[in-house]
């Protein structure tokens, strides 16, 4: 009998994942890469003694039908739940709240549930960071960091940002232009563990002044501890300026930042930590989907590819895996 086309994954943030779920659906064997720890890239959840922080992705909306629709499954699976804040906006104004309709989800209890969810029994080669691709015999090999070769493989789906996508993809010389000519801005979170609670009457802030970008109390989110844990997140041309800066001075910055917001002398701290997301969203949309060399066995996806939101990595994912599943 004939063994279903074997597929290598590099990468296993949402658009990873999305692929390799419609590919293993199909039947195809998958194999997913990570250089992190666990999947999930940007929809990271942080674990500290303090209890459980969404560093990245802080939730997210769906407007495309066919995600809705996923979604309404994920919904109905309780990977995910309806995130209702008390939202508010901060600008020239000041702060005053700023309802809306929109329907936001969130990973349940934590936004790597998701990740996990979708990983399912994938397997999946952790802290690996791969970074050459070789092509022999119409098949294709994965060499890591350590040296290590990975494969055979037939088909590949290279699902990292483009900065990490174009020195593997100029290499072989295919599909390099768009990850070359696209940037990625940084930002900046910070996790706050207070002693006390804040005084506040909201969950959630757009800041549209000033460093912050976004502030956002965790225990408001479905399935999370309660506890008194807020994260804050800067604006891109904030981080862009203090990217080199320590983490203690960007969290001095940013607390000083919330304090201003908020009017407020802040509750004494019991956990802070800030993470410096380098890649964390393209700096202009493009509407490529997917890149795709069918005769090569070679697709490129990601949130660079659709706009950098969690919806369009899933987007990017599923067309990957359609242009690849089109040609077998
Ligand atoms: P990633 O999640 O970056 O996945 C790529 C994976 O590839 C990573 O796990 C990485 O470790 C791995 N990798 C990279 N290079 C290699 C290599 N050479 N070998 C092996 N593995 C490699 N979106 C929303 O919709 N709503 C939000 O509220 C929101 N907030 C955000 C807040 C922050 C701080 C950040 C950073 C992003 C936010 N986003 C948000 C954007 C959202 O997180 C991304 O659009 C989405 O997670 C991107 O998924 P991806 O699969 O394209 O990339
Ligand atoms: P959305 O529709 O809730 O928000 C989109 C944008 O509209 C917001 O950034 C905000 O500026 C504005 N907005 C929406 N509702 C508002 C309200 N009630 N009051 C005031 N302003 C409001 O969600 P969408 O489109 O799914 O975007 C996801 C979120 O992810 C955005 O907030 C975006 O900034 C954020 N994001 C953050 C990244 C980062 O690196 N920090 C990377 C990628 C996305």
């Amino acid at each position: 009998m004939n063994q279903p086309p074997s597929v290598a994954i590099i990468g296993a943030g949402m658009s990873g994942l999305s692929a390799a779920s419609l590919l293993r659906e199909t039947g195809l064997n998958v194999t997913l890469f990570d250089k992190s720890r666990g999947s999930g890239g940007r929809m990271s959840s942080k674990r500290t003694s303090a209890g459980t922080f969404d560093m990245g992705t802080q939730y997210f909306t769906a407007r495309d039908s066919a995600f809705s629709a996923t979604v309404d499954a994920w919904l109905a699976a309780g990977w995910v739940a309806v995130w209702q804040p008390r939202l508010f906006r901060y600008d020239e104004h000041g702060l005053h709240p700023s309802s809306d309709d929109q329907r936001r989800l969130v990973g349940n209890p934590r936004m790597t549930a998701l990740s996990r969810a979708l990983l399912a029994d994938t397997p999946l080669h952790s802290s690996t960071r791969i970074e050459q691709l070789q092509r022999d015999r119409q098949q294709w090999r994965l060499v890591d960091t350590e040296g290590e070769s990975h494969g055979p493989f037939d088909q590949i789906i290279v699902a990292v940002p483009p900065a990490q996508a174009a020195p593997l993809l100029r290499a072989i010389g295919s599909l390099s232009g768009p990850a070359e000519r696209t940037s990625m801005d940084p930002g900046w979170a910070v996790a706050l563990g207070f002693a006390q609670p804040l005084n506040v009457p909201f969950d959630a802030v757009f800041v549209r002044s000033g460093p912050l970008d976004w502030i956002a109390r965790e225990a408001s989110k479905p399935g999370r501890e309660a506890t008194q844990n807020w994260v804050l997140q800067s604006t891109p041309a904030w981080a862009a300026g203090h990217l080199d800066d320590s983490p203690e001075q960007v969290i001095q910055e940013l607390t000083q930042a919330l304090a201003e917001v908020l009017g407020q002398r802040l509750p004494d701290l019991s956990f802070q930590q800030a993470h410096r997301w380098l890649y964390a969203r393209p700096n202009e949309t493009s509407d490529w989907g997917a890149l795709a060399a069918p005769d090569q066995g070679l697709f490129v996806c990601g949130d660079w590819c659709v706009g950098g939101r969690l919806e369009g990595a899933w987007l990017s994912g599923q067309q990957a895996a359609k242009a690849l599943l089109e040609r077998l």
